[in-house]
C-alpha cells in the first residue's frame, strides 16, 4: 500500500511539474550575456578599454608606426616617375633578396609570368588569361621601380600585390623580375 501511494505521489509531481512547461513558449536562458553579446560599431572608442587600445580610426594626419604610405598615385605620370626610381634595398645584400624574391615570386606570379618570366605560366598555357607580357619585351621598359609600381597597384586583368606583399618584399620581388628579364635578354 505504501509503495502505491509512492508512486501515486511520483506521478503527481510528474504532472504537476510537466504541466507547467509550455513548448510554444521561449525556455528560460541561464546567463543570458552567455548568448546574446554586446553589440559595438566598429571603429568606434569604447568607454571600458583604456585610451589607446580600442580599434578606433588613426587620427587625422598620422600615420601608424612601421607604415610608410606610397608616394605615387596609380596614374601614367606617376607611374613614369616611379619608373626612374633605383631599388632602396642594401645592394651588399642582393643575395639574400633575390632568394626571398624568388620564392615570393613562385608563390605569387609564376602561375602567369612563369618561373623564367617569359609570360609562360601555367594559367597561359590553359588559356585561362591573356596578355601576359615577356618581362624582355622592349616595349614594356620593364624597370625594378615600374615592377614595384605594377606590383603595389596592379595593372588591368594583373590585381594588386600590395595586401600580400609588404615593401621591402615588394622590392625583393621586382629586383628578382629584373634578374628574370636580364636572363631573357641574354
Ligand atoms: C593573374 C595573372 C597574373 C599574376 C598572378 C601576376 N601578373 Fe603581372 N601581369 C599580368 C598581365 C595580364 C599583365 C599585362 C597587363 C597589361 O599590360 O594590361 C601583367 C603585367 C606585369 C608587368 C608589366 C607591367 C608594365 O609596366 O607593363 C610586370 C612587371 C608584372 N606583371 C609583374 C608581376 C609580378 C611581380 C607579379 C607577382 C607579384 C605578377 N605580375 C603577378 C598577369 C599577372
Amino acid at each position: 500500500m505504501k509503495s502505491f501511494i509512492k508512486v501515486i505521489a511520483i506521478v503527481l509531481v510528474l504532472v504537476t511539474f510537466s504541466s507547467c512547461f509550455n513548448k510554444n513558449d521561449r525556455n528560460y536562458q541561464y546567463m543570458p550575456n552567455m548568448y546574446k553579446s554586446v553589440g559595438y560599431e566598429t571603429y568606434q572608442k569604447v568607454e571600458f578599454l583604456p585610451s589607446g587600445v580600442e580599434a578606433g580610426l588613426p587620427v587625422e594626419n598620422t600615420i601608424s608606426r612601421g607604415h610608410m604610405p606610397y608616394k605615387f598615385a596609380n596614374t601614367l605620370e606617376d607611374k613614369e616617375l616611379a619608373r626612374v626610381q633605383a631599388s632602396p634595398l642594401d645592394s651588399l645584400k642582393s643575395e639574400e633578396n633575390l632568394a626571398v624574391g624568388a620564392e615570393l615570386y613562385t608563390i605569387y606570379c609564376a602561375i602567369c609570368h612563369g618561373n623564367k618570366g617569359d609570360g609562360n605560366g601555367t594559367l597561359v598555357s590553359r588559356e585561362k588569361i591573356l596578355g601576359v607580357p615577356n618581362y624582355s619585351d622592349a616595349g614594356r621598359n620593364i624597370t625594378v621601380g615600374s615592377t614595384h609600381h605594377t606590383i603595389y597597384y596592379g595593372l588591368n586583368s594583373m590585381g594588386s600585390y600590395a595586401n600580400q606583399l609588404n615593401d621591402k618584399e615588394r622590392w625583393q620581388v621586382a629586383e628578382y623580375v629584373i634578374k628574370l628579364k636580364q636572363d631573357l635578354i641574354k
